[in-house]
């Protein structure tokens, strides 16, 4: 579609919000992976583009070793650029002046109590806490805090404090309340920033855009023009090293208990009341106590599961999921998983709402699709053309961002013959570039105070109950039977069973 930035009228051109008041991000785990690839290069862009206050402070907690000065060569080497520049000696000069680290132990008082008083020296008083480790490291960093009188709970106003919490949150319903509990013990609630990087993609939040601020979709958005719904989370990776980590977790609880079951909310819920945080958090929470509890028998409850076998990824062999390191050789863990998801509720009773996701399938793509129902059977419906192919509006959430609108126009020529014809948007043809990385939006809003991408404890453990419902299927290997599929393919044949039993197909598939 030939779309240019002219065309684009914004209804609100604040975008550019700068956090008012200092403060200081103190990150735990902070020699770890999250920390050196995503986090603190995310707070560097948000420094060159003048987001955040002039007086800002970085503090790496971890058990590493390390000075001050080895953490700043540290972050030195992971940061790639400014607005698409090399980072010149005077905007390093600039940050690096920010930066400290503190060696301590998570789970030694003393090391919180120190940890006060070098924030207590000089540092900005507001303080946004990121817990960046293992999750068996989040109960005992909270408690540290709230042992040393760090978190502020029900102190209103300045100075502030706020915890941004990892995932995964839990591994079920039960982990998840006790975690909440916890947390909820030393922070309030409105302290509590739940992070799910899916929320901080400018695609993901455009769901919301492009449901509501349009008047030709919310309409037909429900189950008189709506047949099914498709939503598609594939990765081309393997365990990338992380076999062990994985293997302990599996792809529902990595993938659906928060990405997939984001996505769901957001093409599913209803209008919220307003733009607040709490109004659009109520509906989500509304949508998902919605969801039908899944049977404990897979294939009657149709659920899929499988694991990856040996194939092939862009023109490369690539081993299966048995023969991973540190994923034991008899593993009951998936890597794929499929279902069909019902709402109960008003809009949508009676539609099909298939999830999907797995490692190593033939592209690396996130997608929704909105598959509407055909036209009557007359007219254009009718023998020897036979049926139409339905209108399908699928939103790309990554990558090559944007948005396609399938539809039926004449075909040129003689007589009244029809095709389909596929509308396409794409982000980076009209806005120019790539939309930023999902944890500077994240940590912009948590700075902000801001938690409307994140997830409320209400809304984490309402994902949490319709997963377990899944979980425990999967604790019955005789009733959940694993399937296989090759590395490179679509998953399992029997993912695209599923669909068929209703007359449908997946919209991403081998072509
Ligand atoms: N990496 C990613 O891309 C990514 C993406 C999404 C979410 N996450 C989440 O972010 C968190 C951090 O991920 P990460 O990849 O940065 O992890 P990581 O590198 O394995 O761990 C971060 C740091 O935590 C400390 N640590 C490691 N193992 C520990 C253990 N068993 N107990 C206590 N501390 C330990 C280590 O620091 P010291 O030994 O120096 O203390 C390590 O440098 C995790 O909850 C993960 O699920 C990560």
């Amino acid at each position: 579609m030939a779309l240019t930035i002219e065309d684009i009228t914004f209804s609100d051109n604040s975008a550019r919000l700068r956090v008012p008041e200092a403060f200081t991000l103190v990150v735990f785990g902070a020699s770890g992976d999250l920390a050196r690839r995503k986090l603190i290069p995310a707070v560097f862009a948000l420094h060159c583009q003048g987001l955040l206050p002039e007086d800002f402070a970085v503090l790496g907690f971890a058990r590493t070793p390390m000075s001050d000065e080895e953490f700043r060569a540290r972050v030195r080497d992971s940061l790639d650029g400014c607005k698409g520049e090399p980072v010149s000696p005077e905007q390093w000069e600039r940050f690096t002046s920010r930066l400290h680290y503190f060696s301590g132990q998570y789970d030694r008082a003393a090391d919180y109590a120190t940890l006060r008083d070098r924030l207590a020296d000089g540092l900005p008083e507001n303080r946004l806490f990121y817990l960046a480790t293992p999750p068996e490291s989040f109960v005992p960093v909270v408690r540290g805090l709230a042992g040393a009188d760090l978190t502020r709970k029900g102190a209103a106003g300045a100075p502030w404090a706020r915890v941004i919490v990892e995932k995964p949150f839990g591994r079920d319903l039960a982990g998840a309340q006790a975690l909440n509990g916890e947390i909820l013990s030393a922070f309030d609630e409105r302290q509590v920033f739940r992070i799910d990087h899916y929320l901080g993609k400018e695609t993901v939040q455009n769901l919301l855009v492009l449901r509501f601020a349009n008047a030709i979709f919310e309409p037909l958005w429900n189950l008189k023009y709506v047949d099914h719904v498709q939503l598609t989370v594939a990765e081309t990776i393997g365990v990338e090293g992380r076999g062990g980590t994985f293997d302990r977790a599996g792809i529902l609880r990595d993938m659906v208990q928060n990405h997939l079951m984001q996505l769901l909310c957001l093409a599913a819920m209803e209008p919220p009341l307003t733009l607040s945080a709490e109004a659009i958090r109520d509906e989500k929470v509304r949508l998902l106590r919605s969801l039908r509890p899944q049977g404990p028998q897979c294939a009657a409850s149709g659920v899929v599961r499988g694991q990856y076998a040996a194939g092939t990824i862009d023109g490369r062999s690539v081993p299966g999921y048995l023969q991973e390191p540190n994923v034991p050789a008899d593993s009951q863990t998936e890597t794929f998983v499929a279902f069909q998801a019902h709402i109960d509720n008003w809009r949508w009773a009676g539609v099909p709402f298939y999830l999907r996701t797995g490692k190593r399938l033939a592209k690396k793509v996130t997608e929704v699709s909105v598959h509407f129902r055909p036209v009557p059977q007359v007219l254009f419906n009718l023998p020897p053309v036979g049926p139409q192919a339905p209108n399908v509006l699928a939103i790309r959430i990554q990558p090559d961002e944007g948005i396609s609108l399938a539809f039926q126009v004449k075909q040129p020529g003689p007589g009244l013959r029809s095709g389909t014809l596929k509308m396409d948007f794409s982000y980076a043809e009209a806005f120019g570039s790539a939309p930023p990385d999902a944890y500077q939006r994240l940590l912009l809003d948590a700075a902000l105070g801001d938690p409307t991408l994140f997830t409320r404890n209400d809304e984490v453990e309402a994902a949490w109950r319709f997963i377990t419902s899944i979980l425990e299927g999967f604790e019955s290997p005789l009733a959940c039977r694993m399937l296989s599929y090759p590395a490179g393919s679509w998953g399992p044949p029997e993912a695209d069973a599923l669909l068929r039993a209703d007359g449908a197909r997946w919209h991403l598939r081998e072509e």
